[in-house]
């Protein structure tokens, strides 16, 4: 069905996007560092192995896999027991010597049987070629053979700063991800906000697009708790 939605299951999340991101789309989360864009993409894969039956696949080209791990564990996320039996592969991979990603995802995606995909980040591995066209050309290949493999995927974007909440003149440089292609290639951007004052209205994620979905517009609290991202309902961020 060509609108079928894979559910991240992260609490009060799909039901912002439809119920969930569609089947064999590529999802661009940017943000700010530090404003949960890796959390979000290990909640994203764990509830695949848990709750869907779907492996998943994690790539980074920035924290170690060690200490992602820890990171998931905190959040009662065991991998270890799911990497025995292949329900999950964590790769690190450095971005000076992984050049031909596509190829790489070609091998690596049918070998770990993944449903769902995480690339944390596209702008480390972008900013290790030396030229835009090249970057370009290598996220618009990369983005088509993910939708090939038939796997739902998401890009992790890092912004330098905060994401602008009034998008009406874009971001501020005119775009939410660091090369500007990444954004009109990916079906969907989600934008993570990190105002770093404290608080329970701190953090908040903003839909800005979904292909073929009438989504939620505005920006919308979510913590980082003890079980990981949770979003409030919309109405929280008016009270
Ligand atoms: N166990 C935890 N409880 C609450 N907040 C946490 C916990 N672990 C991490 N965080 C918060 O999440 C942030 C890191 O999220 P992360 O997904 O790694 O960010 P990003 O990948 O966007 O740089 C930390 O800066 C911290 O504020
Ligand atoms: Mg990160």
């Amino acid at each position: 069905m060509r609108n079928e939605r894979v559910p991240t299951g992260i609490p009060g999340f799909d039901k912002l996007i439809g119920g969930g991101f569609l089947k064999n789309s590529i999802n661009l989360l940017a943000g700010g560092t530090g404003s949960g864009k890796s959390i979000f993409g290990l909640q994203f894969l764990y509830n695949g192995i848990t709750k869907y039956n779907e492996s998943g696949l994690y790539i980074s080209f920035e924290e170690s896999i060690e200490s992602l791990k820890q990171d998931a564990e905190i959040f009662g996320w065991d991998f270890e027991k799911f990497e025995k039996n292949k329900k999950v592969t964590f790769l690190y991979l450095t971005p000076y010597t992984t050049t031909d990603l596509q190829a790489l995802l070609a091998e690596e995606i049918p070998k770990a049987k993944a449903k769902r995909v995480v690339i944390d980040s596209i702008s480390v591995f972008a900013m290790a070629l030396n030229d835009l066209y090249r970057i370009r050309k290598q996220i618009y290949f990369l983005t088509s053979s993910l939708q090939k493999i038939g796997a739902t995927s998401i890009l992790t974007s890092e912004i330098v700063g905060e994401a602008p909440i009034d998008i009406s003149g874009g971001g501020r440089d005119g775009s939410f991800s660091r090369y500007g292609v990444e954004e009109f290639i990916a079906d969907s951007v989600v934008t993570f906000h990190n105002a770093g004052l404290g608080g329970s209205g701190d953090r908040a994620v903003r839909i800005l697009k979904v292909r073929r979905t009438d989504h939620i517009k505005g920006p919308v609290p979510f913590e980082i708790g003890n079980q990981g991202i949770k979003v409030f309902q919309k109405e929280r961020s008016y009270k």
